[in-house]
């Protein structure tokens, strides 16, 4: 079986621990993709880990490129290009750099990898997404954003340390846009199943605490902003989007929320937003319909409400 393709779009701090991880993993070749002037950085970073390969035992062909003709025939294209926040900047801040960044990628995406599985990371996540897919003008079931498998492993690592339990057993619900009106849910969150209120009654934590983390979760990407101080966070946004890609290379079917384009699911038509979907071979194969209780539906619709804001000005940046 011929290897898959694996074009990250942008070289930077996830875009190299991408090619890290997906090497680490054998998901296929890889070819870390940048604008001309950083066209060292991604050949740099792809001669670097290919020379951790032998140590490691992967076999997958690593180059660096800043010609969209060498992303031919991927099967997967990650983005991360674009800038990253800095203390003080919320995701929105980058709206009128990064628009303009999608429209040229998503045109050279479209050309060269016309039947690519594409994840989006680039901020403001839900919006971005969006423009990507307007600018392909891919199937919907094919360009996806990644935030919710980050907000949630946020979550899980937040709860694993207040109950001491294994991150493995803790699993976690998060819904709406990638930013401060996210939506984490604490009655779809548990510990081997069990779910996080009957935890509170069992005496393992208390509500307020679970508030506190459910703030903690929302605020995760700035706390991690606020401590690099040059950028964001980059270890777990590239495992997350791996992890994405790795359940569409091997059609694993897994089930990890997601930004994906709405057609009417929870009474929103032609958004993209954080929802649980499946990933398989088909790309976004089916988008979860769970239902909302009152204060969870409400809080959706006031992301619903940001998401849409942020879009109309993506409009006017992207033209
Ligand atoms: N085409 C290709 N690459 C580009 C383009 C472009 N038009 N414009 C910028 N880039 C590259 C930059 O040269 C840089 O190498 O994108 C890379 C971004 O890397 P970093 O600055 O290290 O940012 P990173 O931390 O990887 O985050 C990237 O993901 O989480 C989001 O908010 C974050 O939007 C940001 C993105």
């Amino acid at each position: 079986m011929a290897r898959k393709k694996i074009a990250l779009v942008g070289a930077g701090q996830i875009g190299g621990t991408l090619a890290l991880l997906a090497g680490l993993k054998e998901l296929g070749d890889i070819v870390l993709f940048d604008i001309p002037d950083f066209e060292g950085v991604a050949k740099g970073k792809a001669l670097d880990i290919a020379e951790a390969a032998p140590v490691e035992g992967f076999d997958s062909a690593l180059t660096g490129a800043s010609d969209y003709a060498d992303i031919a025939g991927a099967d997967v294209v990650i983005v991360t290009a674009g800038v990253p926040r800095k203390p003080g900047m919320s995701r929105d801040d980058l709206v009128g750099i990064n628009a303009k960044v999608i429209k040229s990628v998503g045109a050279g995406i479209k050309e060269h990898a016309p039947n690519a599985f594409v994840i989006v990371i680039t901020n403001p996540l839900d919006a971005m997404v969006g423009l990507m897919q307007q600018v392909t003008g891919f199937d919907p079931a094919k360009v996806v954003g990644m935030a919710g498998v980050l907000d949630s492993a946020r979550f899980r690592h937040f709860l694993a340390d207040e109950f001491k339990v294994s991150v493995e057993d803790v699993t976690a619900f998060v819904l709406g846009g990638h930013g401060d009106t996210m939506v984490p849910s604490v009655r779809y969150s548990t510990v081997a199943g069990i779910p996080l209120p009957d935890l509170v009654k069992m005496g393992w934590t208390t509500q307020e605490k679970l508030d506190q983390i459910v703030q903690r979760t929302r605020d995760g990407g700035a706390e991690i902003v606020g401590l690099l101080k040059t950028g964001s966070a980059f270890y777990a946004p590239a495992a997350s989007a791996i992890a994405m890609a790795e359940s569409f290379l091997k059609d694993k079917k897994r089930v990890l929320p997601c930004a994906a384009k709405l057609t009417g699911q929870y009474g929103v038509d032609g958004l993209y937003i954080g929802v649980p979907v499946i990933i398989g071979a088909g790309g976004v194969e089916k988008i979860i319909e769970i239902e909302l209780n009152a204060e969870e539906k409400a809080n959706f619709e006031k992301s619903v409400a940001a998401v849409q804001q942020l879009v109309e000005v993506t409009a006017k940046v992207a033209g």
